[in-house]
């Protein structure tokens, strides 16, 4: 469905991705992982058309939408979410979900003076397209709430909802998981699996979590310095010897054990493989 053919991205002398190769298949949930810095969000913005790259190729169902502009692509089916929310603070829950589709005829002014009964219909359409979404993700109970109220893990929720708003076909998902408490990121898991079995949207995760990502995506690609380090079963990756030294040789030194770092960043779960030991920086991907 995606195929990336030895794509870099340089900022100035440094190589967030460097001659990067992977295929994302239909129907999958793969997943993307790699420590911190690794340039994982800088492929999603590749990809996605944020950022053209400075070498390689990008193919969508087997045309290349190299350069292409985020809407163009978006239009194509190619949603992505980002690593931090982006909900509309003020608007509730539902009407941020009737914000999303993009040929509202209401958009237009004049529509809405010489259409109103055209506008009225569309709008109905969208609003239980809107509850449809809020019902699949169990927030009937916030709908009316300012969506700047809802909790860090509904705001992912939220991003989720927005991609069932559109016509969906490739869903790139930048570490909704992160922060969000064990009960929330099952129904996360649930409503990623389901939007996956139903709808057939394919996906493409960024995550940092081992137990959500092996619970989802098959398969696994790791990605350390800007390139493609491994590709595999969940359980592969984590026995994967590469893999573990890219994580973990890099990932020791920053432990408590250090002196220098502050004390741990304690997982939300003990069980829990957090294979970054470093706390998700939002300032990294901005
Ligand atoms: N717009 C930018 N300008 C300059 N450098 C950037 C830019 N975006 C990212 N980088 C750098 O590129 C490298 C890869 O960053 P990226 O955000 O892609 O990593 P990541 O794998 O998503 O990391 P994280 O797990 O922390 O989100 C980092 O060194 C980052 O500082
Ligand atoms: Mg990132």
């Amino acid at each position: 469905m995606i195929r990336v053919e030895g794509v870099s991205k340089h900022f100035g002398g440094l190589r967030a991705v460097n001659d990067a190769s992977l295929d994302i298949a239909a129907g999958t949930i793969t997943g993307l992982i790699g420590p911190n810095g690794a340039g994982k969000t800088t492929l999603f913005n590749l990809i996605a058309g944020v950022y053209a790259p400075t070498a390689g190729r990008i193919h969508l169902d087997g045309e290349d939408i190299t350069g292409r502009k985020p809407h163009q692509l978006f239009a194509r089916g190619l949603v992505r979410t980002f690593q931090i929310a982006h909900e509309f603070a003020s608007l509730t829950v539902r009407e941020n979900f009737m914000m999303v589709p993009a040929a509202q005829v209401g958009e237009r002014l004049p529509n809405t003076w010489l259409r109103r009964p055209a506008v009225g219909r569309q709008e109905d359409a969208i609003r239980e397209q809107a509850d449809a979404v809020i019902d699949f993700l169990k927030l009937s109970h916030v709908a009316d709430e300012a969506a700047g109220n809802l909790s860090g893990g509904q705001k992912k929720l939220l991003e989720l909802g927005r991609t069932m708003m559109t016509d969906a076909k490739v869903v790139l998902l930048d570490e909704v998981g992160a922060g969000v408490n064990r009960t929330l990121l099952n129904d996360l898991g649930d409503a990623i699996a389901r939007l996956n079995r139903e709808r057939g949207y394919t996906f493409c995760m960024i995550e940092h979590d081992m137990d959500f990502i092996s619970r989802l995506c098959d398969p696994v690609i790791v990605m350390a310095e800007g390139a493609v380090l491994t590709v595999g079963s969940a359980e592969e990756v984590k026995a994967d010897e590469a893999v573990i030294e890219a994580y973990l040789g890099r990932g020791l030194k920053n432990r408590p054990a250090n002196a220098s770092t502050p004390a741990a960043t304690t997982t939300n779960s003990p069980a829990t493989a957090q294979l970054s030991t470093e706390p998700a920086t939002p300032a990294a991907s901005a």
